[in-house]
């Protein structure tokens, strides 16, 4: 799918479905907050989460306190439905509507988290344009949380490429040392089970 297609098809998905009516909905991103926080950087830190959509990842975040919070998405949609539910905390975030694969960031980030986003980029072309991207514009910490080999093959009707440690690891040897994966069953708003992989890598 191009990129044009592909932002069609999430605007689509966050018009018409509510967060109870996404397979991805998490009430509180409990490994997410886990990972960030085990990486001991301040709260001033720069954290930027990847293909956020309307998670609220954010809202915890400004919680905790960081002051320094980045979401970026694909649909411009799913941001808008993150700003509303925020409120006047909204203007606390950087929000950047941007397909990932041609993201030019105009800062660097200490903290990347993506869940559920980088599985969608299913070819090499993609993978390699997120990894160039991320290598240079990560200054020390990443979490990527992906489909695992156990996982569904699909998520919202499109391939996803699945993962394990090893994989994981492969793709971003050059500029990450792997920090520590864990595998974890996600409890869908419909009650079915979708196994992720988490892993931490620092920049070498
Ligand atoms: C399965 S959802 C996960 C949302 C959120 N990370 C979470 O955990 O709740 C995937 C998200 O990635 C976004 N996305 C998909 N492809 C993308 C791309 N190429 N660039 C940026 N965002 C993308 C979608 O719009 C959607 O919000």
């Amino acid at each position: 799918m191009n990129s044009s297609d592909n932002k069609k098809h999430w605007e689509n998905v966050y018009e018409t479905k509510n967060p109870d009516q996404v397979s991805w909905t998490q009430k509180k991103p409990q490994t997410s907050l886990d990972f960030i926080n085990s990486f001991g950087l301040g709260k001033e830190a720069k954290v930027i989460d990847i293909g956020g959509g309307d998670s609220n990842l954010v809202d915890f975040l400004l919680e905790e306190g960081y002051e320094n919070i980045t979401v970026l998405d694909i649909s411009v949609k799913a941001l808008e439905k993150a700003q509303q539910r925020l409120g006047s905390k909204a203007d606390k975030v950087n929000w950047i509507a941007t397909d990932i694969t041609a993201f030019e960031p105009t800062e660097t980030y200490d903290i990347w988290h993506d869940r559920a986003a980088f599985h969608f980029l299913t070819t090499p072309e993609q993978v390699s344009k997120y990894i160039d991207i991320a290598e240079k514009n990560i200054t020390t910490f990443m979490v990527l949380g992906t489909f695992s080999k156990n996982g569904p093959a699909k998520c919202s009707g499109l391939d996803i490429q699945q993962y394990d440690e090893e994989s994981l690891s492969e793709k971003f040897k050059e500029d990450f040392e792997m920090i520590q994966c864990i595998t974890e069953d996600h409890t869908t708003p419909f009650e079915t089970t979708q196994n992720f992989i988490f892993c931490s890598f620092k920049k070498h």
